[in-house]
């Protein structure tokens, strides 16, 4: 199977963290009269970005239910940032660098006078932030942003250990270890995509594990070219779950489990409500011995996933022409103003 970029994951998250700049905590700067100090106290965190840029916030804000984090994390998928924050640091995460949301809102926290830090391969991200002394952390590069994950997400861990958010180092090899376990289980990857062929996953996370199945079904969609839908616990037990009654066909229940999930009775007796109704869900178990270790591995083995799907279905799994005419056509129509 072709696995793109994934067997170079360990050393994407391993390269990408040496280009963190060391004086981030000492930077100043001055826009519209406004100083800008890096080295104040923040009172959150906003991880701004689109699609494989975007869930780097939804795996953050999963390891922060098992981490100590000592600052609220604020997911932000829009051109514009969440209103009245009060001291925050945004972090604006675009693989290539030209996603227009992203740009926007890093526009955005620098004229409302915050702390700006641009994860990028460059583009017009780095640009816009450069041009204005704000800094960006430049990453190497991959066949398109989805297999960059590790390297948009391992300076963003940095990024958060200089701040004092998380204490993140002494997990990142255990993450690398993850990526590796998973790389390992190509054999189950390809029978779980036959699995899921002819039908409509409905993929089931806890809140603890909504980064990885937002991260599945996006790889669903934009490597497999795949309809998916991902339903959140406790919450989607109190309506996907309504669904189950009827004999709908084509869907396909993938309940994601982790090791030390505090939610993990509850899926449980949900597992056991949909079984009772007939259905027939696929359990995954996600392995890791730490947060960050569950957590790629889980993203590494269900990317696999899609990947195989792919080439069961004859799909190109690298590119995604609707993404791009959308792009085309919001740049074309002066959408935005970047
Ligand atoms: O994985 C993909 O190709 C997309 O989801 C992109 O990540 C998304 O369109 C945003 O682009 P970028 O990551 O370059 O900001």
């Amino acid at each position: 199977m072709n696995l793109i970029d994934y067997p170079r994951w360990p050393s994407l998250a391993r390269e990408s963290i040496l280009n963190v700049p060391m004086d981030l905590r000492s930077i100043k700067l001055s826009i519209d009269g406004k100083v800008i100090d890096y080295s104040e106290e923040i009172d959150s965190v906003v991880i701004t970005g689109m699609g494989g840029s975007g869930v780097v916030g939804d795996i953050i804000n999963d390891l922060c239910w098992f981490w100590d984090c000592r600052v609220p994390i604020i997911v932000s998928k829009n051109m514009r940032l969440p209103k009245r924050l009060s001291r925050p640091l945004v972090i604006a995460i675009s693989y290539s660098g030209n996603t227009a949301e992203t740009i926007m809102s890093a526009n955005e926290a620098l004229s409302r006078g915050y702390p700006v830090i641009g994860v990028t391969t460059g583009g017009k991200l780095s640009t816009v932030l450069t041009n204005k002394g704000a800094p960006v952390v430049l990453i190497p590069k991959a066949s398109a942003p989805r297999y960059g994950l590790p390297a948009l997400l391992y300076p963003t861990l940095i990024i958060l250990e200089r701040f004092g958010v998380a204490s993140v180092i002494n997990e990142l090899e255990s993450g690398i270890s993850g990526i590796e376990d998973a790389l390992k289980r190509v054999d189950d990857a390809i029978n779980l995509a036959k699995q899921l062929v002819n039908s409509v996953p409905v993929v089931w996370v806890t809140e603890s594990r909504r980064g990885v199945g937002i991260r599945f079904k996006n790889d669903l969609n934009e490597n497999a070219k795949y309809y998916s839908v991902v339903s959140v616990v406790p919450e989607g037990a109190h309506n996907d779950i309504a669904a189950v009654t009827t004999k709908q066909g084509g869907l396909k229940h993938v309940a994601i489990m982790g090791p030390n999930d505090y939610e993990g009775m509850y899926e449980e007796v949900l597992i056991d409500v949909l079984s009772s109704f007939g259905a027939k869900p696929i359990i995954v178990k996600l392995e890791g011995k730490t947060p960050l270790e569950t957590e790629m591995y889980g993203v590494t083995y269900l990317g696999m996933v899609t990947l195989a799907l792919a080439e069961l279905l004859g799909v190109e799994p690298v590119s995604t022409e609707p993404i791009d005419r959308l792009k085309n056509l919001l740049s074309e129509r002066r959408v935005f103003q970047v």
